[in-house]
């Protein structure tokens, strides 16, 4: 079966089981996964039990759809990203962004945990990402161009939607949080950055560092998705401060950081 014929099964399979497709989904990244227990769940489906679907092996990716309500908006949550570094093509990375695209999804929240870069930033901030970095040659629309989502050469002037870029800002001040900006730079890791690279990064323009999304975020583009894209300063990135890096600091900060990125997600959505 083409890769077309897959993603159709995989969204057929989805809508069997769900009676009413939100139309704005939220992917949930590392140390991020608390939003969760904020939804009120209508349905849940592992991505074991969907047609073609890979599964997460990233900690704390649990690997699930959640088709709900946060406050009462209508959302699908994406509790568990599938990366790179994990052994997966970029195309394979964004397959579940392709079926949420076949299910009529039209607004991507992205979310993510990554490296400060921009001495500005401390530990705990979240950023509103403007644009980002890709360093790695791969690219997840290589290959056969899928016409059915959007043309061989897409547009990545306004990648991260402006309309949605403003609603991001006027929500966080609506709450009092105070929101960064800045540009994200997209390495695929397993391992943290060395400090040469992220002087490298800095030079040329990244507020802060990261392991995923930007892949995801080509994609939707092309099925002609909304995107808007919120990471977390969980750690200063390698040789900004000296310290060493650690995925326990990663989550730690996460934790401690959740009730503001969960406000500032549900604020959000109702403005959306
Ligand atoms: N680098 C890359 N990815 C990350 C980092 C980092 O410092 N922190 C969280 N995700």
């Amino acid at each position: 079966m083409s890769l077309i014929d897959n993603i159709k099964e995989s969204a057929v399979f989805i809508t069997s089981k769900v009676n009413n497709i939100p139309k704005k989904a939220v992917i949930l990244g590392s140390g991020l996964h608390t939003l969760v227990e904020n939804a009120v769940a209508e349905q849940i489906i592992s991505y074991a039990d969907i047609p073609h679907f890979k599964s997460s092996t990233a900690p704390g990716h649990k690997g699930e759809m959640i088709f709900g309500k946060i406050n009462d908006e209508e959302v699908i949550l994406l509790n568990g990203r599938l990366h790179y570094y994990e052994g997966y093509s970029m195309k394979e990375t964004v397959y579940p962004i392709r079926v949420l695209a076949m299910l009529g999804v039209e607004t991507l929240v992205v979310t993510n945990a990554t490296g400060g870069i921009n001495n500005s930033f401390d530990v705990g901030d979240l950023m509103l990402i403007t644009d980002h970095i890709k360093l790695c040659s791969d690219n997840p629309l290589r290959g056969e161009n899928l016409d059915f989502f959007g043309p061989r050469f897409n547009d990545m002037t306004n990648a991260y939607d402006i309309g949605l870029r403003e609603i991001a800002k006027t929500s966080a001040k609506n709450i009092g949080i105070n929101l960064k900006t800045g540009v994200y730079a997209y390495m695929s890791g397993p391992c943290f950055e060395t400090p040469a690279e992220i002087k490298m990064l800095s030079i040329l323009g990244a507020d802060c560092v990261g392991m995923s999304s930007v892949a995801e975020v080509i994609c939707a583009n092309h099925c002609g998705m909304k995107v808007l894209g919120i990471s977390c300063i969980t750690n200063m990135a390698a040789g900004i401060t000296g310290n060493e890096i650690s995925a326990e600091e990663v989550n730690e900060t996460g934790e401690k950081v959740k009730e503001k990125f969960i406000n500032l997600i549900k604020e959000i959505l109702n403005n959306i």
